[in-house]
């Protein structure tokens, strides 16, 4: 019995030192030491041998079984959590890290989708800086010097002459300066008026501006422009309407409304149960603002428009809090 166990001994160390991967450690186990395994077999066979020598047999036994569980176990640590050529150890049965990849604010995929509407109409993008002069963002656009969005209460001024604009309608002034007509133009970005911060207003808002300008523009040009941009972005179901408004660069000037999509036009919490929804401002340009700009105002007529993103946006995605778009917590972005 001593015998076969240096054998068996013998044949154990051979098969662990050929142990390559994890599966030769697994055969090493089912060989040597599972259930059925070579080295547990012979402790059946202890009961065979005679009482004098068991206590010597045992006693071997028991040596060759540590042995080989401890070359085993030294194995399992190498192979079943071998560290990976950066010293990492790799578990193949932990579940997978979830990638996080960026994506768009809704307040950029709402513009972005504005704008690929009005460049199939053969409308080009222009940019214009934030920080604006009092002559693009008022003068020139004929506010007169005592209107009241000059006031200190809703404009930011840099200084006498320097402001954030208030709005995106200056683009239009740089553009008509530095262009002759047809133009065909839309202006998105950033606005900023010194109002209180709550759940309906902040600082900072988008706006996207519109121009179109030549020699026989007309009003039904605008509204047709206009329905065709709402039927694209809202749907095809929705009806329109134009209220006459009033806007210093525009004359006449007027307020689109569209049926409220939510409800169809019959009237929810959303319309403030009147069906309708406003969503832009728009007029023909004022003669004032083509002679502003150098434009032969007897040759030319043109239409502006301008729609608020921040409400198109809250209105689409059921957001009923205007500040949780500028707070830029992923938990809440990441679900749009
Ligand atoms: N600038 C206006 C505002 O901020 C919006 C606007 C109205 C723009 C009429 C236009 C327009 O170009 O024609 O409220």
């Amino acid at each position: 019995m001593l015998e076969q166990l240096n054998t068996l001994r013998k044949e154990f160390e051979e098969a662990s030192a050929k142990v390559s991967s994890a599966s030769d450690l697994e055969n090493l186990r089912i060989k040597f030491l599972a259930k059925n395994g070579s080295v547990t077999m012979l402790f059946e066979e202890l009961k065979n041998v005679s009482k004098e020598d068991k206590p010597v047999v045992g006693k071997n036994l028991n040596e060759l079984k540590n042995f080989c569980q401890s070359v085993f176990a030294e194995l399992k640590e190498k192979y079943e959590s071998a560290p990976d050529s950066s010293g990492r150890v790799l578990d193949l049965t932990l579940p997978g890290r979830e990638v996080l990849t960026g994506k768009k604010h809704i307040i950029i995929k709402t513009m972005d989708e504005i704008k690929s509407i009005f460049k199939r109409m053969g409308f080009s993008v222009y940019d214009g800086p934030e920080a604006e002069s009092d002559y693009n963002n008022f003068e020139a656009l004929n506010f007169p010097a005592d209107h009241p969005a000059r006031d200190m209460q809703d404009t930011f001024f840099i200084n006498q002459k320097f402001l954030l604009r208030t709005h995106t309608s200056p683009v239009q002034v740089r553009v008509m300066q530095n262009q002759q007509p047809p133009v065909r133009a839309i202006m998105p970005g950033k606005v900023f008026r010194n109002e209180d911060i709550n759940a309906r207003s902040y600082c900072l808002f988008h706006q996207v501006e519109g121009l179109a300008v030549d020699t026989d523009i007309t009003f039904a040009e605008l509204k047709g422009t206009l329905f065709a941009f709402a039927k694209e972005f809202y749907g095809s179901n929705i009806k329109y309407r134009f209220r006459s408004s009033f806007f210093p660069f525009t004359e006449p000037s007027a307020e689109m409304d569209i049926t409220c999509y939510l409800c169809n036009g019959k009237g929810c919490r959303i319309c403030k149960h009147s069906g309708w929804l406003e969503i832009l401002g728009c007029g023909m340009v004022d003669p004032n603002v083509f002679k502003s700009v150098g434009y032969d105002e007897e040759k030319y007529t043109g239409y502006a428009f301008g729609m608020g993103i921040e409400r198109i946006a809250l209105l689409k995605y059921g957001i009923d809090d205007i500040r949780l778009l500028f707070e830029n917590d992923t938990r809440f972005l990441r679900q749009f």
